[in-house]
């Protein structure tokens, strides 16, 4: 059933509200758990479409999945994980799903994972990925649209990413924590959701070095062994809400969040006026003056991350004067700005950057959500707008956002969930 977003704008959002554990953590983690014969435990787990999804791969592969959703408990059994094929119908609706292939590899020195396709923010290719595995002694080759990797032997080697490359970098320290001798990465994504990955690695058993640094070194070990971990706060999670309440010009709290992954966001927000209180797991903000206008330009961590862009510009709106977004990452990210203007934006797309012209008064319109963090702008501009604002196919949103409406519901807004 589609569902649809309907919200009632102009209200302030203040008060309290707690985060949910990291998606982009998350993924990489329980895919980790193949690598351990004795499975692994996970605790702070979102229960988001993306990893419902993902547990559904496992469940394929042959693992014994065990989720609470309510208390973010997960236990993974993966004595009987073998490496099957990770159909299209799984990788279609998740491509995090490519994920599967580093632990696949490295365990079982197989992986049958369908290619996945472009999305709508990208092509989105996995050259970086599979030229990573050959590296470390996998053959690949396509059949019938799947993606066949298989190495008699992984040897430890030097992979020099082109470009930073997340979950690239996530796939390839999992095929290599159990190669024979050595592995050097350079140029690797030091976001925190990896970090948080190798931490998890290096508690059960791996030997990595230079965590969160772009140059990473393995040592190869013979197995992994079951442990318990707890997923990182989720920083973008963190970032939309402190945007939405900037945007409404109210005041609140956020639990569960750890400001140091977000030093650059909040230092455009103080840039943009927004008063930021980061305390030890938590950041106070207070926008009761309005924002200024600030430009600001996507790059892999710890700069802007690209997954706050949308969000980022729904809050431009609201400035007084012309500001510019940029975005460096992704080729097509610029699905919300359409939807932007339909409520009464004034954003122009001049190349890979958009020009902000603020100070607009937004009006409620129906409006279609087309990615993940594009559907959050739409909700932030949503609230803002004066009228009624109605949000269609927000399964984008579920994807990431765990109990999105409730969330700003105890913040103050008006906004429902409706079955279309
Ligand atoms: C991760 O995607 C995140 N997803 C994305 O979050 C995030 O936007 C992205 O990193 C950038 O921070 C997860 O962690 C599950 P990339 P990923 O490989 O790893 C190009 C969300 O909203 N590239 O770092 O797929 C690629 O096309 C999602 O939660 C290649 O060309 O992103 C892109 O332009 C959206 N070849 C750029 O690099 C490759 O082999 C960065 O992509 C790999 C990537």
């Amino acid at each position: 059933m589609l569902d649809k977003l309907v919200i009632q704008g102009g209200k302030r959002l203040t008060g309290d509200v707690r985060m949910s554990g990291a998606k982009n953590a998350a993924l990489p983690l329980i895919a980790a758990s193949i690598l351990s014969e004795d499975g692994l435990e996970l605790e702070n787990v979102p229960d988001v479409t993306d990893v419902r999804t993902l547990l559904k791969a496992m469940e394929r592969l042959g693992a014994i999945v065990e989720f609470q959703a309510e208390t973010g408990k997960l236990n993974l059994t993966t004595s009987n994980v073998r490496p099957d094929e990770i159909p299209y119908d799984i990788v279609r609706k998740m491509r995090a799903s490519v994920l599967l292939m580093g632990p696949l590899l490295g365990r079982f020195r197989e992986a049958h994972v369908y290619t996945p396709g472009g999305c709508a923010i990208g092509a989105r290719p996995i050259n970086e990925h599979i030229h990573a595995f050959q590296k470390l002694g996998a053959d690949h080759r396509i059949e019938s649209g799947f993606a066949i990797l298989r190495a008699p032997k992984l040897r430890g080697t030097q992979i020099l990413f082109d470009r930073v490359t997340v979950t690239g970098t996530e796939n390839a320290i999992m095929a290599a924590v159990m190669a024979e001798g050595e592995t050097v990465i350079e140029h690797a994504a030091n976001e925190p959701e990896v970090v948080d990955l190798c931490n998890c690695l290096i508690k059960m058993g791996a030997k990595i070095n230079g965590v969160g640094n772009s140059r990473i070194t393995i040592k190869g070990v013979r197995s992994l062994h079951r442990i318990s971990h707890r997923v990182i706060p989720d920083r973008i999670e963190a970032g939309t809400y402190l945007m939405a309440i900037a945007a409404s010009g109210g005041n609140g709290t956020l639990f569960a969040v750890n400001p140091e992954h977000l030093r650059i966001p909040i230092e455009k927000l103080v840039e943009a006026g927004v008063t930021v209180i980061p305390g030890k797991d938590s950041i106070s903000i207070e926008a009761a003056h309005g924002v200024h206008p600030v430009d600001v330009e996507t790059s892999p961590y710890p700069g802007f991350p690209t997954d706050l862009q949308a969000q980022f510009m729904a809050l431009m709106t609201q400035a007084e004067g012309v500001s510019f977004v940029k975005e460096t990452i992704f080729e097509n990210r610029f699905q919300h700005v359409q939807e932007l203007n339909r409520l009464g934006a004034r954003l122009k797309i001049d190349g890979n950057r958009v020009i902000i012209r603020g100070g607009t008064t937004l009006q409620g319109a129906e409006v279609m959500a087309t990615d993940l963090r594009a559907s959050a702008s739409l909700v932030i501009a949503g609230l803002t707008a004066s009228g009624t604002t109605n949000i269609h196919h927000i399964y984008h949103l579920d994807r990431g956002y765990h109990n999105f409406e409730g969330k700003l519901q105890s913040l103050g807004a008006d906004i429902a969930r409706i079955s279309e």
